[in-house]
């Protein structure tokens, strides 16, 4: 057996162990071809196939209609804020953003960068991002409304997503995507970056309403132009072919898990555990809200930085590996994906009331 520590990094992060061993399994020679995926034409008849299958699992796990189409595209989420505003803007109409973190600040500076018209509908930035906003009113004309559904870094995240009626709404769920059961038929479109909850870094889940393609300019670089890649099924150019693959496989093991909703029971078990522990302490300080909680990233503080620091320094002691919360919030960050199993939590859990109890 590997040695394995409990990885609570915010990603690229802890993948499912049953999926690692498929990939070593299939490293040398992916079934029977001889060779591994990696290794494989993405022209060749076996990796489209695969790009096939996995398009249609993205959007069968979560219960997309066939009027979505997924695509796989490179560059990060951070190419996603470009690609929005180039291919869903309108003439005449205005964009509008709902500023809930660092991220969702990024993907405005992207839009203004383009010299697309755009409009901060609401923003938590009065509050260092400690909750969802809720007081907005997206306007009627708007070209779409973008939202970031959970905030890996301030560890926030959307309990419901709003009603934008005729509106595309776009979220960026990099960091909670599969994560939870919704009607993803209410979204324009969705982008995530794999390296979280879907697979590895280097390529990006896009799951977008075929109509919206139609609005996709011609005079915008290829290589961020949604209506052509869905043409070309994702093979316009050379895609990730390792993280479509990787992609595919915890695509499959979410099914195995029993579906979303067995994985959101998990994440709700796993969420539980840590916000009880913090609820019940005057020595760790939530940085959420109780309304806006993710269950996929749980951030907090110590009462000085100095035990936050030997927090981190022991925890990793005890193979409870990735805690450093990030700078904008400091503290510590437990990014509990999809992937990161109950007990990894659990023991992260005692280990909380023993470092209090040592410390407090
Ligand atoms: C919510 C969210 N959006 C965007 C990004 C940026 O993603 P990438 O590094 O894939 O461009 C991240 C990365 O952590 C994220 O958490």
């Amino acid at each position: 057996m590997a040695h394995r520590v409990f990885n609570f990094s915010a990603g690229p992060a802890t993948l499912p162990l049953p999926v690692l061993e498929t990939i070593q399994n299939e490293m040398l020679d992916y079934h029977g071809e001889g060779m591994s995926l990696i290794e494989m034409s993405h022209r060749s008849k076996t990796f489209d196939a695969l790009v096939v299958e996995t398009e249609a699992l993205v959007r069968e796990l979560m219960g997309f209609s066939d009027d979505y189409q997924t695509l796989f595209l490179q560059g990060g989420a951070t190419a996603q804020f470009a690609a929005v505003p180039l291919n869903l803007s309108r003439d005449g109409k205005t964009a509008e953003y709902i500023n809930s973190g660092s991220w969702a600040t990024k993907a405005i500076k992207e839009a203004e960068k383009l010299g697309k018209p755009y409009r901060v509908i609401a923003s938590s930035e009065d509050d260092n991002h400690t909750y969802i906003p809720t007081d907005f009113v997206v306007g009627k004309d708007a070209a779409y409304l973008h939202i970031t559904s959970n905030n890996t870094i301030f560890g926030t995240q959307w309990q419901e997503y709003p009603d934008t009626g005729d509106i595309p709404l776009v979220a960026d769920m990099s960091s909670d995507f599969y994560c939870r059961r919704f009607d993803p038929n209410k979204f324009g479109l969705i982008y995530a970056g794999a390296q979280k909850n879907a697979g590895p870094s280097g390529v990006t889940i896009v799951v977008i309403r075929k109509d919206l393609l139609e609005r996709s300019p011609k005079d915008i670089p290829t290589i961020l132009n949604y209506k052509i890649f869905a043409e070309k099924n994702s093979l316009y150019n050379t895609p990730n072919t390792f993280g479509v693959y990787v992609v595919n496989l915890v695509m499959k093991w979410i099914k195995d898990q029993g579906g979303i909703d067995a994985v959101e029971k998990v994440n709700r078990q796993k969420a539980q555990l840590l916000y009880e522990v913090l609820d019940s302490s005057d020595f760790y300080r939530p940085h959420a809200r109780k309304d806006s909680r993710s269950i996929m990233n749980v951030t907090w503080r110590l009462p000085s930085e100095e035990l936050e620091k030997k927090f981190v320094a022991e925890a990793t002691e005890n193979e409870l590996v990735g805690l450093k919360g990030h700078r904008s919030v400091g503290g510590i960050r437990a990014s509990i994906y999809n992937a990161m199993p109950l007990e990894g939590v659990q023991r992260l859990v005692e280990f909380m009331k023993d470092f209090e109890k040592r410390n407090g």
